[in-house]
């Protein structure tokens, strides 16, 4: 176990592609960190560079206390799973987790004991026997992992490794790598495009975005304090709703003002405002912060597009003009096109954000 540091990597691909731009990055001992952003954003170059699969142009890398930017792969003692976990077809179950431990010319007890105790922690011991020809998609993923926690790395990479499986599997192997995080308790950096797979396993959360780092923090972080419009999109399902708004300020209070809407802010987010000198603001809230109420109790009205159905909930569609935002409200009754919805909101949970550098003004 060790941690991870990135000092200011980039990686330049040819004249023109610059995948990951000045990253920085630390990771501490027995962390589940997570690397989220779009298609793209040179998550998997930054964990090859980890990895040693790919050189840095610039920067430092260190494991622990070691400068390992210029070590090849084998002396970082780094595993990695990719997402076609690349298990060696030709060898049983048992084989392909010995392997790297025989290249290490371990004794053959040593070899079997580390061999069935990382199959034990992937719960695959019955298929030691087995061709990976034989296994299903997530059994085979549990293979790669068993494989990976064998060697005892330091570090701990995977691109997502789960995005090969159904919807269903998917969701239910999220919980067994955190489960056997938890008890191999490896350092581990854990890439994934999907913001809900990230908010389920993360402690930490590095959102990138064009090869830079947009925004770290926890799960509950980057989902209550998204530092700006690209985060608050990003994360959640429904995303964030934004509205464009104007600033009115008339006497001692702060109005938010536009065609449906008018919200008198609570002083608590008013004082957020007091030094912003701009007529206009972009205002967040997320679905779930939005309260259905009366006509008379409204700070903002207009008209069901559709209703989702979820079963514990339905999520509402709401058309503003030309936008359409979310709202999710009890699952009865079913709200009908057409109806006219009135809502509130919890004020204590929205964003202000700068329609200019679209960053948050309330931090
Ligand atoms: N070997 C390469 N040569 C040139 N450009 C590359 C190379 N590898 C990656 N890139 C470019 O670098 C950028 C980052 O790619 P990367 O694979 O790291 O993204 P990603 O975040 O892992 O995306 P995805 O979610 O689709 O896997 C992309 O623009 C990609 O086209
Ligand atoms: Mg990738």
């Amino acid at each position: 176990m060790a941690t991870l540091k990135m000092q200011n990597v980039t990686k330049q691909f040819g004249r023109n592609v610059i995948a990951v731009r000045d990253f920085n990055l630390e990771v501490k001992e027995q962390e589940f960190l997570v690397l989220l952003g779009p298609s793209g954003c040179g998550k998997t170059t930054a964990m090859r560079m980890v990895a040693g699969l790919e050189e840095v142009t610039t920067g430092k890398i260190f494991i622990g206390d070691r400068d390992v930017t210029d070590l090849p792969p084998r002396k970082r003692n780094v595993s990695m799973i990719f997402q076609n976990y690349a298990v060696w077809p030709h060898m049983t179950v048992y084989d392909n987790i010995a392997f790297a431990l025989k290249l290490k010319n371990l004794p053959a007890e040593e070899i079997d004991r580390k061999v069935k105790e990382a199959a034990g922690l992937a719960k695959i011991e019955m298929l030691l026997d087995r061709l990976p020809a034989q296994l299903s998609g997530g059994q085979q993923q549990r293979v790669a992992v068993s494989r990976a926690i064998a060697v005892n790395p330091d570090i701990f990479l995977m691109d997502e490794p789960l995005s090969n499986l159904d919807a269903k599997l998917r969701v239910s192997m999220r919980t067994e790598l955190k489960a056997i995080h938890e008890k191999a308790g490896s350092t581990t950096v854990f890439v994934t495009h999907d913001q809900s797979e990230a908010m389920s396993m993360a402690d930490r959360i590095v959102i990138m975005k064009d090869g830079e780092v947009i925004q770290v923090g926890s799960p509950d972080d980057v989902y209550h304090r998204s530092r700006s419009i690209f985060v608050a999109d990003f994360i959640g399902t429904p995303p964030t709703n934004f509205m464009e708004v104007d600033v009115r300020k008339e006497g001692e209070g702060i109005h938010l003002v536009n065609s449906h809407l008018n919200l008198l802010l609570e002083p608590a987010l008013a004082k957020h405002l007091n030094t912003y000198s701009k007529d206009k603001i972009i205002l967040g809230v997320r679905p779930e912060n939005m309260l259905l109420v009366s006509e008379d109790e409204a700070a903002l009205s207009a008209s069901c597009l559709v209703s989702e159905p979820q079963g514990s909930h339905q999520v509402v569609a709401i058309q503003l003009d030309d936008s359409i935002i979310k709202v999710i409200a009890p699952a009865s009754p079913t709200i009908l096109p057409g109806t006219a919805v009135h809502m509130s909101f919890k004020q204590e949970t929205l964003r202000f954000f700068d329609p200019d550098t679209t960053l948050a003004i309330n931090d």
